[in-house]
């Protein structure tokens, strides 16, 4: 007998879950999940008010009375440090006539408190029109003119403020709107009994840059789930743009191959720790097959365990003979390496800055590039107090782990840092995305900095603050959306490179349906 499939486009999520199989390699996935109001319309009713999503960090809502303004679609959800200091979490409305109590204090949502009200509003969540007011718990308490409201229209259960799930895991704090959504920690297995060795509660938040795409939030969530892309997107077009990757601190700096794959003296490939060049092109199957495609039939997927992916400085070649045709000393080259890495969130300042108060007698010259960055990440940890002894050698730089939480938060972590990724529609445009990127550390003894909160422009933002790499997957965005809109592109074709972007689609036909697509049953 077949047991009955429950049908996940009703009730809570809880339970679901798809693994990608040979069948679906077969299907046309429809362009309109990326081009149709209608499909927004879904996504938002039935995808994003029952799903568990990542707001905030709860460094950034320190004290109580303290909150954190999350917006998705029409919704804008409050989370608040009560009394207690528990967060709590209410949509943001005002059950009198429908005022948004509070904002935050970007566009996008984001920080503010309630504790600098006057008087009797201090550390309440109050309504600016008519002056009701709630405790941090979402009863009301203060209700002017009470009188003269109908009694049943005033009923403190009526008009307590709609609760929203919200619960957290080393410190990233998610909510949920759906009140029957299983727990959090359940939610997010394996996750964080994985990361759990990274001590990410420890880790601080620097930079949250917000930009809008032009494309449909879907983009960044695939793109940045598979390896399929990147000869071409980020190798094979070494232009102005696509050459950054292969300078110092570049994303992959040569040595493109892992075990097992061509590499050194194999015809037509580069050396180790030579930057591919036009002329010696990778080969597209060997650098998509690293990325690890795995699902665990949940909502997470993709581990990246391929300690062969390196970054920032080539493998096989030893410090002292890191140098190009630009930058002739070794010192100078690793120190330029690191500040691009600086700059891509990959390295944290305190690395910089150990490395260049060694004395050229402290560096160990003869050691190979890559074991010598993992050298100095453990010593500059060791010097600032930051224990990363739980952490395998293989799991402290480079590019070891990289989780995908669905539906929308994902990014590579690697010893003391974490860059993080979120994308979610903007407002009822199917083309466009709010896109996040944080750059998250460990900080130890010294006070971490201030966050720095910056909305950029995608295709003229700071490349001193965000990595010039991004550019070459940005440019792809009004390219992707508009070409989505032809009438002779029947759907989108995925293979098994870009099985963890699939795994996306087949969690949204469990959610929302089959819609636009033409479903052959056996
Ligand atoms: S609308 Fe909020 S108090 Fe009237
Ligand atoms: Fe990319």
């Amino acid at each position: 007998m077949v047991a009955k499939m429950k049908d996940f486009t009703k009730g809570s999520l809880t339970g679901i879950s798809a693994k990608v199989t040979d069948d679906d390699f077969k299907r046309l996935i429809p362009k309109e999940r990326f081009t149709s109001k209608e499909w927004l319309q879904k996504e938002y009713d039935l995808l994003w008010s029952r799903v568990w999503q990542w707001a905030c960090r709860e460094e950034e809502i320190p004290n109580n009375g303290d909150y954190y303004e999350y917006k998705i679609g029409d919704e804008s959800i409050i989370i608040v440090r009560s009394e207690t200091g528990k967060l709590n979490a209410f949509h943001n409305v005002c059950m009198h006539r429908g005022v948004r109590l509070v904002e935050g204090e970007h566009w996008w949502g984001g920080r503010g408190t309630l504790n600098n009200f006057r008087d009797m509003f201090k550390g309440k969540l109050r309504c600016v029109y008519h002056g009701w007011a709630w405790d941090l718990e979402g009863e009301i308490s203060h209700l002017p003119g009470a009188k003269d409201f109908a009694p049943e229209r005033i009923q403190k259960s009526e008009i307590c403020l709609r609760p929203v799930r919200c619960e957290t895991w080393e410190g990233f704090v998610f909510i949920n709107m759906d009140m029957d959504a299983e727990p959090l920690l359940e939610y997010l297995e394996p996750g964080p009994e994985k990361l759990a060795k990274y001590k990410i509660s420890e880790m601080r938040l620097k930079h949250h840059f917000t930009t809008i795409l032009p494309t449909n939030w879907k983009y960044g969530v695939e793109q940045y789930q598979e390896g399929y892309h990147v000869w071409a997107t980020h190798v094979m077009d070494l232009n102005d743009v696509g050459a950054f990757a292969t300078l110092p601190g570049g994303r992959r700096a040569g040595a493109m191959f892992g075990e097992g794959k061509k590499g050194p003296g194999e015809a037509g490939y580069p050396e180790y720790g030579k930057p591919t060049i036009k002329e010696t092109p990778p080969d597209p199957d060997a650098i998509g097959a690293v990325t690890v495609g795995e699902q665990f039939e949940r909502h997470t997927n993709f581990w990246e365990p391929d300690k062969d992916i390196q970054t920032g400085v080539p493998k096989g070649v030893k410090l002292c003979d890191l140098k190009d045709e630009k930058i002739t000393d070794p010192r100078t080259w690793v120190r330029t390496a690191m500040e691009n890495m600086v700059m891509q969130g990959r390295l944290a300042d305190y690395e910089l800055d150990y490395f260049n108060g060694l004395s050229d007698d402290e560096i160990p010259w003869d050691m190979q590039g890559p074991e010598f960055m993992r050298k100095n990440r453990r010593d500059a940890c060791t010097a600032q107090g930051i224990d990363i002894s739980d952490l395998e050698e293989t799991e402290l730089y480079g590019f070891p782990t990289e989780f995908r939480f669905f539906p929308n938060m994902l990014g590579p972590i690697a010893g003391n840092t974490y860059g993080l990724f979120r994308s979610r529609p903007h407002g009822d445009n199917p083309n466009e995305a709010i896109w996040d990127v944080y750059f998250m550390f460990r900080y130890g003894e010294e006070e971490p900095p201030e966050v720095n909160y910056e909305t950029v422009e995608w295709d003229n933002y700071p490349t001193d603050r965000m990595p010039r790499t991004f550019l070459q997957d940005w440019r792809i965005t009004p390219l992707y959306q508009k070409g989505m809109h032809s009438r002779v592109l029947p759907g989108c074709r995925f293979n098994k490179q870009e099985a963890n972007a699939l795994h996306t689609h087949l969690m949204l036909d469990k959610i929302i349906g089959r819609d636009f697509e033409e479903v052959v049953e056996d």
